[in-house]
């Protein structure tokens, strides 16, 4: 694919995520010459800096690139450091944008950038709207000559209706088509690799349904807990962090009809569809039976004292706030019908690491009954991170008199793909803005079809009559309770256990 000659104008790029995300991301496309020949990225905030002390602070300190420092030649870098900019948006992002425009207006005719202009907002989500209409006032959000795209970090919404009002908000000064809700899953190469698997694969596709699956587990698991981030975190809690937006991504990549190709729009309408045949629970007792949420107390890791969620920085000592949430659910379609999907997402947990599983229907007839081989042997599990890879487990006799069946596995992992550069998320995401594929990217009712299921969820937790909250000692896989959403099937599967 083609990329055009642009300029990436990142607002908020004194903070964290530019460092952290945009310019390792910016730099690997950079040595793997995937950048346009014409690219300028122009950072923008609030801090007093001067291109030199930004491409210094920003640019330069980076730690991934000073690892690489070393074998890379100096004039390589600064190759690279020269493509970057900065303008001081003095004071705030509320006030006009005319320095901003200028600015971009003589970058773009002294590097050809050909007025086609990205704008990345990186800033607290409440600056978004404001950002997009200060861009349209000074006529940066018109395409009659060039392409302008918004690309919008998350948190997409608090709620429901805040989601809603800020589509609405942003639409009214770009177009959706230019809009791109970043949601970094979807970056993941193995959570696109779910398509590839369902859709290109005659072995699973006809086994893809009600009459073949038992149920589907899905686990979030990070040994991390809310590090830095406490005041944030402490807002917004395990459902709206990752359960709103990763997961039920991963949800509506594996419970999706057959899209008719592979174009941006025919994947998206897929998605969104199933996303709304989620079954919305609205009842008490229903959001009783089928949600659960707790928070990590302090505990001992290795010897080490960790902090429970209510002791650390930024968090409200009576906080009611969720680091666990587990979320039992049916979707309402025809292929699904009556499958339960068990999905849950914790801080804190023995490790951190993302998988699928599908379990499937045990054979109708047990024929090898007491041979050891529990009913439920046949999974397909998908490994989104870390070892990303596919891994299908099946019975096998055991060599010898009787037919004792054990279980045995058949595995592939990308890292055996040894030639193959696997990208990193940003990276990726960044490459199909720059090219206008907006397929990884998530659309305005898509976003609004997710908050439509947590939103009860949220309200319940928030405001109903006999909600519980759980605690789980830091360092273990949630709370007991969590495994009474699980039905008779036993326990969660702990990857790695
Ligand atoms: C972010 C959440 O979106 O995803 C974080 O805000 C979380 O709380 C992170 O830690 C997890 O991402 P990854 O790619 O490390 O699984």
């Amino acid at each position: 694919k083609k990329t055009n000659n642009q300029m990436l104008v990142i607002f908020g790029a004194s903070g964290d995520l530019t460092a952290r995300k945009l310019i390792p991301a910016l730099f690997n496309l950079y040595v793997a010459k995937q950048l346009p020949k014409n690219f300028v990225v122009l950072g923008a905030s609030r801090s007093d800096l001067t291109d030199e002390e930004f491409r210094d602070k920003v640019v330069n300190k980076s730690r991934y690139l000073k690892a690489k420092l070393d074998d890379l030649k100096e004039n390589f870098i600064k190759g690279f450091t020269d493509m970057f900019f900065y303008e001081d948006l003095g004071g705030d992002y509320t006030s006009e944008y005319s320095g901003l425009s200028k600015r971009i207006s003589k970058l773009n005719i002294a590097h050809g950038t050909d007025n086609n202009y990205m704008f990345y907002l990186s800033t607290p989500p409440n600056l978004y709207e404001t950002i997009a209409k200060n861009l349209s006032e000074v006529g940066l959000s018109s395409q009659q000559e060039g392409w302008k795209r918004l690309i919008v970090e998350k948190p997409f919404g608090y709620s429901l209706e805040s989601a809603k009002k800020l589509n609405s908000g942003l639409q009214q000064y770009f177009k959706e088509p230019q809009i791109y809700r970043i949601d970094h899953y979807l970056g993941k190469e193995t959570v696109q690799n779910l398509l590839v698997t369902r859709f290109s694969n005659s072995i699973f596709e006809p086994l893809w349904n009600r009459n073949y699956i038992h149920h589907v587990e899905i686990t979030n698991a990070e040994s991390g807990g809310v590090e830095k981030r406490g005041g944030y975190y402490d807002k917004s809690g395990a459902l709206r962090d990752m359960f709103q937006n990763h997961l039920l991504q991963i949800v509506s990549l594996v419970v999706m009809e057959p899209p008719i190709g592979d174009q941006p729009e025919e994947i998206r309408n897929e998605k969104v569809k199933a996303l709304k045949s989620l079954r919305i629970m609205r009842d008490e007792k229903t959001l009783f039976d089928n949600t659960i949420r707790a928070q990590y107390v302090a505990s001992e890791i290795n010897g080490e004292k960790v902090k429970g969620y209510r002791e650390e920085d930024g968090v409200d000592p009576d906080s009611t706030t969720e680091t666990y949430a587990a979320v039992k659910f049916f979707v309402d379609n025809w292929r699904w019908h009556g499958v339960p999907f068990y999905v849950r997402t914790a801080k804190r947990m023995p490790t951190k690491v993302t998988e699928i599983v599908i379990h499937f229907q045990p054979p109708h007839h047990q024929i090898f009954r007491d041979s050891g081989a529990s009913s439920k042997d046949n999974k397909l599990i998908i490994r989104i991170q870390p070892d990303e890879g596919v891994l299908i487990k099946f019975g096998v006799k055991v060599p010898g008199q009787g037919f004792k069946v054990e279980r045995a596995n058949l595995d592939f992992y990308y890292s055996s793909l040894a030639e193959t550069y696997v990208m990193e998320a940003y990276e990726r995401l960044l490459l199909d803005a720059m090219q206008g594929d907006a397929t990884l990217y998530a659309r305005a009712d898509e976003v609004e079809a997710a908050w439509e299921f947590v939103d009860p969820i949220l309200d319940y937790w928030k405001n109903g009559k006999d909600v519980r909250m759980y605690g789980y000692a830091a360092g273990v896989w949630g709370p007991e309770n969590g495994d009474e959403l699980i039905d008779d099937l036993g326990t969660w599967r702990n990857p790695g256990e």
